[in-house]
């Protein structure tokens, strides 16, 4: 075993100070004296961004070839951590061979609003689904002996002013929604390494907030790695080493290193603080070390396929009218659309890959099927061509069936600006019209990392969404449009019918520097399931070849003690004739009068393949935990006792099946009593009758009512109480004393003496 403490112990402070930045773009110093190797990190997240020389972290230079796979937001809607995990193996591995210890991602960032420019690096709008892939990710990666960074921690939500924003978002948004996606991926997935975001929370850059980088991380979630900035969040590397920032990057010059170890020597920064965090940089750069494996290789071939087939397991068929999916080989059919020779396969900025070989859906189809090809539109341009519009419509009138293969350009969303719009360009809407003139059976396959706006949905049959499906993405377009493989991905976010629909809309990208979270915990599904609201293609919702059928909702108990478990399961059948995998979802709801909640909210979820005829039995546990919401008052979690139903579903709109379960034992949660409290609360305090009944008789008396007070009417005296129960205790002074002087203070000490 290697003495850290030991090593620790013989290094000079510049040493020590050195260890706490890189020594380049992508290394973190050694120190050969000590045998403390050099270590690199690289991007991430979906797949390996190693650059030899010319360095940058926006990919505006060439890294070495690696295999590109599916962007979070496609692998998100597979909602299968198995799969995810597979993928964090093979970067793993992929890491091995190009000795590279750190892999930056995945990204838990929650998609707040479809503008965001970098929200196909980021899992869902709901903070479960997202923590649980993020989690699996990590865990993939990790068991190939070399680490994960989860980033961008925390509340990085948009790309506008990313470097200098400040959020504010009250603290049920922020620990139900933003850092409990976090929260999960910590917890686990044990990531090796966090990074901050660039952004401020209440005015202190995360890259110096203890906070969020000391008590919560480490504190409340038990973090044990080391922290890293994003590259360039350190403002001054002395106030993140004081809040917990352990490394910094990139290189920020010898002077740099200079001013923290000068620091240390007058006393500014505590030499413990500094110790700390060389020792957790070092437990992770000998862990990847000890872990390294000279002779590793690949096999880039087998990771290309495994990429495709995680692009088909993640593609979600969104439409299908009149069963116009699968294709025939036989049918006679127009693939139109630059994006079926040149498939839009991942986003622009760091995470951008050198693809080790394009799949496009020409290229795949070759030997299955027959199918001739019209470029429709050029995507380095938003004018119409007339030319390549009247094509494309000539060869879809004499086709079968025209397959369109549209998406978002790589312009219109990327890292580093957000989305102007969530439209498709216009000349690809004027083709999409075009084609479904000249043929009534189009299907429109997407490229894109994040919802549009689709109001030419009623010209088309069906639609299949393929996200930035990674390298092999045609090949994977190719097997689900002609049935080889069965569509069994589902809606990691909501496609809102148009952009104003979003909750975030009216605070988006915020005013300067300041952006506020004013919707609060109602993000995505949350919102618009509480507002009623229809939405073009639910959360959670992606159809299949097959059909499945819900039934046998047992949960092990109806009541539930706070502290236990319950269980829960269903029964799945698969009713179709084909095989197919149907994506289990398990929601909350509370059913009682309580504090203001979404309507319902994901706490489970399971993937499963089921034959034809096949059924299968899903089990779920849930905790106190899946019931509670973040009660700024205790500081933590609080179940609330009273009636909650598990709705189990196909979908956040199509529920199934559901059970009731009462949540008891919880401590009632007792805000403190002060002269502010009202009436209400005090008349609530169980034994206060004989305290309370003379004052409200005087407050009866000074209004001049009684149970037969007859412009109230009928009621009279519980009708008084409404009116008066939200009245502060204070105004007893001026309405129920009579004038007498009153001792208001001496009261609530009375009724709060009551309480335990
Ligand atoms: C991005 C990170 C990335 C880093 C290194 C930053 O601009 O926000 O996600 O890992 O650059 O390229």
């Amino acid at each position: 075993m290697r003495n850290i403490d030991e090593i620790v112990s013989r290094m000079t402070l510049e040493e020590k100070a050195g260890m706490l930045s890189g020594a380049d773009f992508w290394r973190l110093k050694g120190v050969e004296r000590l045998g403390i190797p050099m270590m690199t990190v690289t991007d991430g997240p979906h797949g390996l961004r190693k650059q030899d020389d010319r360095p940058d972290h926006l990919a505006l230079n060439e890294s070495v070839p690696a295999v590109c796979f599916p962007s979070a937001c496609a692998t998100a809607c597979s909602f299968d951590r198995r799969l995810m995990e597979d993928i964090g193996a093979m970067l793993g591995d992929e890491c091995q061979a190009e000795n590279v210890g750190v892999i930056l991602g995945p990204g838990a960032n929650i998609k707040r609003g479809p503008l965001c420019g970098r929200n196909f690096e980021y899992f869902s709008e709901d903070p479960y689904l997202s923590g649980e892939m993020a989690a699996a990710h990590i865990r993939g990666v990790q068991s190939r002996g070399v680490g994960a960074s989860l980033k961008h921690y925390a509340l990085n939500n948009q790309e506008t002013r990313r470097m200098s924003l400040n959020v504010r978002a009250d603290e049920r948004a922020r620990r139900e929604i933003y850092l409990s996606s976090f929260e999960t991926a910590v917890k686990k997935g044990k990531p090796w390494t966090v990074m901050c975001s660039y952004n401020k929370i209440d005015g202190v850059y995360m890259s110096e907030n203890p906070l969020y980088l000391e008590k919560i991380l480490r504190g409340e979630w038990g973090f044990d790695g080391f922290t890293v900035t994003d590259w360039g969040a350190c403002c001054s590397h002395i106030a993140g080493v004081m809040a917990g920032m352990d490394l910094q990057m990139p290189y920020a010059g010898p002077l740099n290193d200079q001013e923290l170890a000068d620091a240390a020597r007058r006393g500014v920064v505590p030499i413990e603080k500094i110790d700390e965090a060389v020792k957790r940089i070092l437990d992770i750069v000998f862990r990847y070390a000890d872990n390294h494996k000279p002779d590793a290789s690949y096999d880039k071939d087998d990771h290309d396929r495994r990429s495709g087939r995680a692009a088909a397991e993640s593609a979600v068929l969104l439409k299908n009218d009149g069963g116009i999916l699968p294709l025939s080989a036989q049918n006679k059919v127009a693939f139109i659309g630059q994006y079926a020779v040149e498939p839009r396969y991942q986003g622009s900025g760091s995470s951008r890959i050198n693809a080790t070989r394009i799949t496009s859906a020409m290229d795949a189809a070759k030997g299955i099927a027959s199918v001739s090809y019209a470029r429709g539109f050029d995507d380095s341009t938003a004018e119409n061509a007339a030319e390549l519009i009247a094509e494309a419509a000539a060869l879809a009138a004499d086709s079968d069936t025209a397959v369109l293969f549209v998406g978002l350009p790589g312009s219109f969303e990327s890292e580093g600006f957000d989305r102007a719009h969530m439209r498709l360009p216009d000349n690809q809407i004027a083709l999409i019209r075009a084609v479904a003139r000249a043929n009534p059976r189009v299907v429109v396959v997407l490229h894109n990392g994040s919802p549009i706006e689709v109001p030419w949905i009623n010209d088309v049959q069906a639609m299949l969404e393929m996200y930035l499906g990674g390298q092999a993405v045609g090949a994977a377009a190719v097997d689900l449009l002609y049935g080889r493989v069965n569509p069994s991905g589902k809606l990691a976010e909501t496609f809102p019918v148009k952009l104003s629909d979003n909750p975030s809309y009216l605070n988006f990208p915020g005013d300067g520097d300041d952006a506020f979270y004013r919707e609060s915990i109602y993000v995505g599904y949350r919102y618009y399931d509480k507002k009623e609201m229809d939405v073009r293609f639910p959360f959670g919702h992606g159809l299949s070849y097959t059909s499945f059928k819900y039934s046998n909702l047992k949960a092990s108990a109806s009541v539930m003690n706070v502290g236990d478990s319950v269980s829960v399961s269903v029964d799945i059948t698969n009713t179709g004739s084909r095989a197919g995998k149907e994506i289990v979802q398990l929601y909350v709801r509370s059913k009682h009068n309580g504090i203001s909640r979404p309507e319902r909210e994901l706490r489970g979820f399971e993937k499963i393949s089921l034959e034809p005829g096949e059924t299968k039995t899903v089990s779920f546990t849930l905790t106190s935990r899946d019931y509670a919401y973040y009660e700024a008052q205790l500081d933590g979690w609080y179940a609330e006792n009273g009636l909650y139903a598990i709705d189990i579903g196909a979908s956040s709109r199509d529920i199934r099946a559901s059970a009731d379960i009462t949540i008891e034992g919880a401590k009632p949660l007792i805000r403190p009593l002060t002269t502010d409290s009202t009436l209400r609360d005090l008349m609530a305090v169980p034994g206060s009758e004989p305290i309370m009944k003379p004052l409200m008789d005087g407050m009866r008396r000074s209004f001049g009512v009684d149970a037969d007070n007859a412009a109230m009417g009928e009621g009279a005296d519980q009708m008084f109480l409404n009116m008066i129960g939200d009245m502060p205790v204070h105004t007893l002074r001026s309405f129920a004393s009579g004038g007498e002087p009153l001792d208001v203070e001496g009261l609530v000490a009375a009724v709060a003496s009551l309480i335990n």
